[in-house]
């Protein structure tokens, strides 16, 4: 990222964890997506933008469920082939949803989310003060222990390329639900590793912030 685009984002001013608000149930069952739901493909990439300013009202547990499937899920339970692509199929990208009651591991498999710490670390996901407020902030986690068939030099490039394409389903899934989402690179990888827990071979390289925008997108290409 350059100077110039640094600074064209606003910084948050703190790093402190915020209070968790409401339970943290250990795993979030969440429900199935609906096939026919949102904006065709031509309409949806036609929608496609960053967002920057979000509502903080959550996001209904449907969308939750349709968001995750879309950008991990399973969409061939014969093979367990994902949405996304990975090399090999290594599957080596964690999406982490960091919500207000808590910070959740998605499990593809059994497509529900999974408790790793009952804290509100959503201003902890990146520098810029809308992280902190808007509903959910994801995270793109590459497991390194994943990739020890892969030769090194590939590693960092292909797990990239692989939290890319999963980031951009999200950003066309978001575009057809009328949601806003901004991908962002833009994060402190140490203290975000501390705020999901992570082991010494898992990395946080990319997160997105989700969430209901003040003008519709359908109005914006109108
Ligand atoms: C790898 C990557 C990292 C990015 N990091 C940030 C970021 O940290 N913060 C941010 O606000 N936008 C970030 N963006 C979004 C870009 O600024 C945005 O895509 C660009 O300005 C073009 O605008 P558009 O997405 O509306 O077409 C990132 C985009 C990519 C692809």
């Amino acid at each position: 990222m350059t100077d110039k685009q640094l600074l064209t984002y606003e910084p948050a001013p703190g790093h402190a964890p915020a209070r968790v608000r409401g339970e943290a149930p250990a795993f979030i069952e969440l429900p199935k997506p609906d096939m026919s739901s949102g904006a065709p493909l031509m309409k949806a990439l036609a929608l496609r933008a960053s967002a920057r300013e979000f509502s903080d009202a959550p996001l209904t547990p449907a969308a939750l469920g349709a968001l995750l499937w879309a950008a991990d899920g399973i969409n061939r339970p014969r093979t367990g082939g994902r949405t996304a692509p990975s090399a090999h199929a290594f599957n080596e990208i964690d999406v982490y949803a960091v919500l207000p009651n808590g910070v959740y591991r998605y499990d593809a498999p059994t497509h529900r989310l999974v408790l790793k710490r009952a804290s509100d670390a959503r201003n902890l996901t990146g520098y810029q003060d809308f992280v902190g407020d808007a509903p959910l902030d994801l995270v793109y986690v590459v497991n390194m222990s994943r990739l020890l068939e892969m030769p090194a030099q590939q590693r960092d490039i292909f797990s990239a390329v692989a939290a890319g394409a999963r980031a951009q389903n999200v950003a066309l899934f978001c575009a057809s639900e009328g949601l806003g989402c901004v991908v962002r690179g833009w994060i402190n990888h140490r203290s975000l590793s501390d705020a999901l827990k992570l082991n010494e071979d898992e990395l946080p390289i990319l997160a997105q912030t989700v969430g209901a925008v003040g003008t519709t997108l359908s109005s914006l290409a109108d």
